[in-house]
């Protein structure tokens, strides 16, 4: 039976294949690279690896475009390679997660080939529509940009891609198509595979009839669609999905949906990703347009979604970092001064809320974005089309970088620091992606040798979170909420408490201390070798006022 307990206290850390390590010298991450790295893992004490899509693919959207969902692209390695992997991890206690890209496939997949063929049972298996080439049959837009139609001249049809025009939308309200994803999820149980990780799931249910978007780009059409809920039970049901940890991608969702998505009662997933803290920055919601953060909108956010599911009894996953994100230190943080300081604050902040937190590979060494200044360093194919927009509206092709070097996916998928030699110990050839030229400071082989590093500092969290229950699975309250500079929250499990304060800002700022507090003992600061100091200045405090240093964390256990 599955119980939100069963993993409350895992901590889950994702592997962008491609950048994580590469064992045979072509410059690209591999199986046997994470086979080499399971040491190092199970050091850090992580319980689960959800790995990127390894799945044969053309790579346009770097193995998000699925060609077979049964076979591993060779560049990444062989069956047997996963074999050995899934015992290997095993052993130390690690199992893995596989990404299911269910929305879509590549249009190299044979269903979509047999279907540009004129076979008709696969042209339902995903959405064309009759047209003439003037005019696609509505006027939404693909979320990389242009059109999301692709017309077929030879077959007189349009076909939707909500991605790139290489990802076809598959169609789930015919029942063949969710019977063959079943199979996918059969065959990778039968491999010893411990959970699952649904790629923008809640995109799979569309519309009746399809119409045009006069005030958006056609996502209120399809986002939490109308059937999504009863396909995921189905599929969990099907599968015996409930006995596996699955986390559903959910784009531009709601509350109320991710509270039915993720309640154990309902039998959909385990739990949801959703994006709205980290569209804090984006200029009236728009991902190419720079702002600074807002961060009582940051706080807000928090407040709504961890209080929201904690009385519906739904579940998130936390987290800051994916291969879709900017690194968070270069964005909320600091890179300069405060940048130790500032890393463990944000791994903190969310490692210590209702939920499952996840760790994006080189997040816990602080890893930054790498601020490439040359167009042809990015690889991937929406900063490629967004760079041709940007430009096509009029902005500078300087203004255009500016943008992408804060805002590019590529920012998180540069390879992964192991250690200060050539190419960070990443690979023997030449990397498929620059490095960031930092990495004869920031690398892991540097941080697991001092004992306050960030990369010890995830460490503590992971194991704190298994050592005090109430992390896992205490109650969530938010303070100091008029507080713009400050992340508050009290986590309470009978009579164990904890109050947590992150100092979201660069500069010092006050808190408010209640009295028995005083008493309390200093679970977890960031900033080094002053844990006893700060302990005893609180008893000592006549005043109900506290002061954080920049980016200070502070965690007080009752
Ligand atoms: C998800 C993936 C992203 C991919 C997209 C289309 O958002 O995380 O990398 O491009 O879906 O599959
Ligand atoms: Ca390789």
């Amino acid at each position: 039976m599955k119980t939100m307990n069963n993993f409350s206290d895992k901590v889950i850390y994702q592997i962008y294949l491609k950048s994580f390590k590469d064992s045979n010298g072509d410059g690209i991450g591999d199986i046997r690279g994470i086979t080499e790295q399971l040491d190092y893992l199970q050091a850090l004490g992580v319980d689960y690896l959800w790995i990127t899509p390894f799945f044969v693919s053309p790579q346009n959207d770097n193995g998000y475009d699925v060609a077979d969902y049964r076979s591993i692209d060779p560049i990444f390695g062989t069956m047997t390679d996963l074999e050995e992997l899934i015992d290997e991890a095993k052993k130390r206690g690690i199992e893995l997660m596989l990404d299911m890209v269910f929305n879509h496939t590549s249009t190299s997949h044979q269903w979509f080939q047999k279907a540009l063929a004129g076979d008709e049972k696969y042209q339902n298996y995903y959405i064309f529509k009759d047209g003439t080439p003037d005019q696609p049959p509505t006027n939404w837009e693909s979320k990389f940009g242009g059109p999301a139609w692709e017309y077929v001249p030879h077959l007189k049809k349009w076909y939707l891609h909500l991605f790139d025009v290489s990802q076809a939308d598959l169609n789930w309200e015919n029942p063949q198509v969710r019977e063959e994803l079943k199979e996918v999820i059969r065959f990778w149980k039968e491999k010893g595979i411990g959970g699952f990780r649904f790629d923008v799931v809640n995109l799979i249910s569309k519309p009746e009839h399809f119409e045009n978007d006069h005030i958006g780009d056609g996502r209120r059409f399809y986002t939490d669609g109308r059937h999504v809920h009863e396909f995921l039970k189905e599929l969990t049901a099907d599968t015996g999905l409930d006995q596996y940890v699955t986390v559903g991608e959910m784009s531009s969702t709601s509350l109320d949906n991710c509270i039915r998505y993720s309640s154990p009662a309902e039998k959909e997933l385990s739990m949801c990703f959703n994006f709205h803290h980290l569209k804090i920055d984006y200029k009236d919601g728009k991902k190419w347009e720079l702002m600074e953060p807002d961060l009582m909108r940051l706080k807000g956010l928090f407040e709504t979604w961890e209080t929201g599911m904690q009385e519906a009894g739904g579940w998130n996953a936390l987290f800051w970092c994916n291969h879709d994100q900017p690194r968070i230190v270069s964005r909320l943080g600091d890179e300069g001064r405060y940048w130790k300081e500032s890393a463990k604050m944000l791994a903190a902040s969310v490692h210590l809320m209702r939920g499952t937190p996840y760790i994006y590979q080189g997040e816990e060494i602080g890893m930054t974005n790498p601020h490439f200044d040359d167009i042809h360093q990015y690889r991937d194919v929406e900063s490629l089309n967004y760079y041709n927009i940007l430009l096509e509206q009029g902005k500078t092709s300087r203004e255009a970088m500016e943008i992408l070097q804060a805002r590019s996916r590529d920012n998180g998928r540069t390879p992964v620091q192991w250690n200060a030699g050539e190419n960070a110990g990443f690979t023997e050839g030449i990397p498929w992606i620059s490095l960031a030229s930092n990495y004869r400071e920031i690398n892991v082989a540097a941080q697991m040798k001092e004992s306050d590093s960030i990369w010890a500092f995830y460490r503590k969290l992971i194991r704190l979170r298994k050592e005090k229950p109430v992390i896992a699975e205490g109650q969530i309250a938010f303070m100091e909420k008029e507080n713009e500079n400050v992340l508050a929250y009290r986590r309470i499990l009978g009579e164990e408490e904890l109050i947590v304060f992150n100092n979201l800002t660069g500069q010092t700022t006050e808190v408010c201390l209640e009295d028995s507090w005083k008493n309390y003992r200093i679970l977890l600061t960031n900033y080094e070798g002053e844990e006893s100091g700060t302990e005893q200045n609180l008893k000592n405090v006549s005043d109900d006022r506290w002061t954080l240093r920049p980016f200070e964390t502070l965690v007080l256990e009752k």
